[in-house]
């Protein structure tokens, strides 16, 4: 039996819906969980968060195509990050393991981005990521953006990253009819020919990527990530 804490930030309740998933899930397998929800000090006006993504805009095909221009980008894009109310748990190092969890927003949210900088014990914990965004989980503008600079910087803070979950929350605030949401519904269609709501944490891949991570992430059992499954196979075209 291990002891965990399940750490989360989320703007809409997407996020926060998927961590008490899973800490319910963790503690049905007998572990001691402990959750802990990320507060913004104030949060930002809908218009106002993308600014600090729109560099990313113009190099985006560059962006998709390039390994290489990948990982000078993750090395040297600008992270935003946001105030957070004074923490419950400000240090983690009485934990076996700490679930992270962030709405993506292109890359980490703001709030989640501040949590890493403030909290201390990070070091030789193990940490596993788990997001919510509105896309079917495309292996490089969703999986790759978000999870490789949020390793890389726990790596940087003596934290062993430990396992992914990604799961659709098939929400998103822009523009102003649900345009984005209805673009990413037909990417799932696109690129895995099944409806974005497989992808839910109701839809039959989220709800086993639910207990794929809570395998991996656990220690229980070690399970290749998602996308390496059949039913994750795709292009990112
Ligand atoms: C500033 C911003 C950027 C976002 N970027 C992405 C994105 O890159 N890909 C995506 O699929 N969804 C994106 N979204 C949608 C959110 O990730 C999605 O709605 C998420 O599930 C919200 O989680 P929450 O309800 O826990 O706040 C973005 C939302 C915001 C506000």
């Amino acid at each position: 039996m291990s002891r965990i804490l399940v750490v989360h930030y989320s703007r809409s309740g997407h996020t926060a819906r998927l961590a008490k998933a899973l800490a319910e899930e963790l503690n049905r397998r007998g572990h001691e969980v402990v959750a802990e929800a990320i507060r913004a000090e104030r949060e930002w006006s809908k218009w106002l968060l993308p600014l600090p993504l729109l560099p990313l805009l113009p190099v985006l095909p560059l962006y998709l195509a390039s390994g290489r221009f990948r990982r000078f980008w993750h090395r040297h894009y600008f992270q935003p990050r946001q105030a957070i109310r004074p923490l419950a748990i400000p240090d983690v190092s009485g934990f076996d393991l700490v679930l992270l969890g962030t709405p993506k927003w292109l890359y980490l949210s703001w709030p989640v981005a501040r949590w890493l900088d403030t909290v201390s014990g990070l070091q030789g914990r193990r940490v596993a990521g788990f997001a919510t965004f509105c896309g079917p989980p495309l292996e490089i503008f969703e999986i790759e953006m978000l999870f490789e600079p949020l390793e890389a910087r726990l790596r940087s803070l003596g934290a062993i990253p430990a396992a992914r979950l990604a799961i659709s929350s098939d929400h998103h605030e822009y523009f102003f009819f649900n345009e984005m949401r209805g673009l990413f519904r037909w990417l799932s269609r696109k690129a895995f020919a099944r409806p974005l709501s497989d992808f839910t944490l109701d839809g039959v891949v989220g709800q086993s990527e639910v207990r794929r991570f809570c395998d991996e992430a656990a220690g229980e059992q070690n399970i290749p990530y998602g996308p390496n499954q059949p039913a994750f196979r795709q292009s990112d075209s």
